[in-house]
C-alpha cells in the first residue's frame, strides 16, 4: 500500500460515527465523497474572515475574497493541466456545466439532421440535456452500445461516425459498472470524423490524474463534491476558441460588459459563463481538496482502490446468489461495483446493510438505460475511495453474508434466473 489509510482516515471525522450502533462503512463514494477536516476548516475560516461578494466591491473583503475564488480557478487549471485559467469555467455541478455546453454550443452550432453520439454508460446528465437539445434541433442520438463485461463496443463505434457527426459526448469511468472507456482512442475517432468532444470526468478526476492537455478534448466536465470537494461547485473545461465562439449560458450579473435597456454585450472568459453570484466559499475551499489529493497522489489512491476492489470482488464471487454487472477484472475496472442479489429488490439489501452501517447506494443510478440493457430495474452499488479499508470490505463482507441468511428462502442460487 503506498500510503498508511489509518492515519488518513484521521482527517476524515465523518469516519468514525456510528449508523445504528455499528462503524460506518462509508461505500458510496460515487455519490458524494467525504471532506477532509482542512476543507472543513477552510469554509468555516472563510466565512469567518474573508466572506464578500466578488468582482464588485471596492472594499478589502471583496477583494479577499475575489483573489481567493481566482487563486481557486489558476489551482484547477494546474489540477487537470488546463493551459490558461479562463478555459475553466465555475458552474453548480458537472449537469450544470453539460447543460452549459448543450445550450452555449449545441443551440448556436448544430443543425437540423446532425448527429451526436453518446454511450449506453451515461448518466442522466449526459443524456437528458443532449435528448432536450437534439428534440428542439431535430438533432439524431447515436449510441456506442456496450459488450457483456460492460465495456464499450469499438468496431460499433466506427460504424457510428458520418460527416453528420459534431459531437462525442462520453464518460471517462462508469457510475455503474467501473468501466474506462479508452477516452484518447474515442477523442481521436472523433478528430479524424471532424467531431467535436465532451468528457463526463465526474467519476475519473477524483481517482486518476486528469491531464486536458494530454486528451486534448473540446469539453470536460466534472463535479467538486465527488472528490473531497465542496457541494455546489462544478467545472467546465473548454477549448478556448470554443468557448470565445460561444453565447452565453445564463444572462444576469457579471456575465455583461456593458447593457443598455435592450440589449448586451457578453463579459469576457470567463466571467461570460458566470452569470450572478457564484458559489464563491465553495470555490475559494476548492484548492484544499486539490491539495489533499496531490498529497496523496493518484498512483497511491488507484493502489488502494485496486486493493479494496480485488477483494470485495472475490467476496462477492464466492456468493452463488450474487450477480456481478460489468467486469470480473479489477485491473479492468474503476472502483465501482454493481450487483444484486438474485431476487431481491436492490433497495432491501441497501436496507439490510445500512442496518449494519455498510452504506451502498441502490436504484438505477441515475442510468435508468442502462439498467434496461442490463435486463435489470436498479443494483446495489458498493463504490470505494482511497480511505477506505481493507477491514471494511470485510465488514461489507460479512454484512452481506447475514444478508443471504437472512433472506435465504426467498433468493435464487446461481444458474437460477
Ligand atoms: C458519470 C456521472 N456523470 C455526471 C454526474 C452528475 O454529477 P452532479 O450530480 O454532481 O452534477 C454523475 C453523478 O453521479 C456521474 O456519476
Amino acid at each position: 500500500m503506498g500510503f498508511d489509510a489509518l492515519e488518513i482516515r484521521r482527517d476524515f471525522p465523518i469516519l468514525f460515527r456510528q449508523v445504528h450502533g455499528k462503524p460506518l462503512v462509508y461505500f458510496d463514494n460515487a455519490a458524494t465523497t467525504q471532506k477532509p477536516k482542512s476543507l472543513i476548516a477552510a469554509l468555516g475560516s472563510f466565512y469567518e474572515n474573508h466572506n464578500g461578494n466578488i468582482h464588485r466591491g471596492a472594499h478589502t473583503l471583496s477583494d479577499e475574497a475575489t483573489t481567493l475564488v481566482e487563486e481557486a480557478r489558476q489551482k484547477t487549471a494546474d489540477f487537470i493541466n488546463a493551459p490558461k485559467p479562463e478555459t475553466i469555467i465555475f458552474t453548480r455541478n458537472a449537469t450544470e456545466a453539460i447543460n452549459l455546453v448543450t445550450h452555449s454550443w449545441g443551440r448556436k452550432f448544430l443543425r437540423p439532421g446532425d448527429e451526436i453520439i453518446l454511450t449506453e454508460l451515461e448518466h442522466h446528465s449526459n443524456l437528458v440535456p443532449w435528448q432536450i437539445l437534439a428534440k428542439e434541433k431535430s438533432v439524431k442520438l447515436r449510441f456506442i452500445p456496450i459488450g457483456a463485461d460492460g465495456d464499450l463496443d469499438l468496431v460499433e463505434a466506427r460504424k457510428l461516425f458520418s460527416e453528420k457527426t459534431k459531437l462525442v459526448s462520453f464518460t471517462a469511468a462508469s457510475n455503474v459498472l467501473g468501466t474506462l472507456p479508452p477516452v484518447e482512442e474515442i477523442i481521436s475517432l472523433a478528430k479524424k470524423n471532424g467531431a467535436k468532444t465532451l468528457v463526463d470526468a465526474s467519476q475519473w478526476t477524483p481517482h486518476f490524474k486528469t491531464d486536458v492537455r494530454a486528451w486534448d478534448p473540446d469539453f470536460l466536465v466534472f463535479s467538486a463534491h465527488k472528490m473531497l470537494g465542496p457541494t455546489g461547485l462544478g467545472v467546465l473545461y473548454g477549448r478556448e476558441s470554443l468557448l470565445e465562439e460561444m453565447d452565453p449560458f445564463l444572462g444576469g450579473g457579471d456575465m455583461i460588459e456593458t447593457v443598455e435597456l435592450e440589449t448586451f454585450t457578453p463579459n469576457v472568459l470567463p466571467a461570460k459563463f458566470e452569470a450572478g453570484t457564484p458559489a464563491i466559499a465553495e470555490a475559494a475551499v476548492f484548492p484544499e481538496a486539490l491539495k489533499y489529493l496531490s498529497k496523496i497522489g493518484f498512483s497511491a489512491i488507484d493502489e488502494q482502490e485496486q486493493t479494496l476492489l480485488k477483494r470485495a470482488l472475490e467476496i462477492l464471487k464466492n456468493e452463488p446468489e450474487v450477480d456481478i454487472y460489468g467486469s470480473l477484472l479489477p485491473q479492468n475496472r474503476g472502483g465501482v461495483i454493481s450487483f444484486n442479489l438474485k431476487g431481491l429488490h436492490p433497495h432491501d439489501v441497501g436496507t439490510a446493510l445500512d442496518l449494519e452501517g455498510v452504506a451502498v447506494r441502490t436504484g438505477h443510478h441515475c442510468c435508468q438505460p442502462l439498467m434496461r440493457r442490463l435486463g435489470v430495474g436498479g443494483t446495489v452499488r458498493a463504490s470505494f475511495y482511497f480511505y477506505n479499508t481493507i477491514d471494511e470490505v470485510e465488514v461489507f463482507g460479512r454484512a452481506l453474508r447475514k444478508t443471504i441468511a437472512f433472506f435465504k428462502p426467498k433468493l435464487k442460487t446461481a444458474g437460477a434466473k
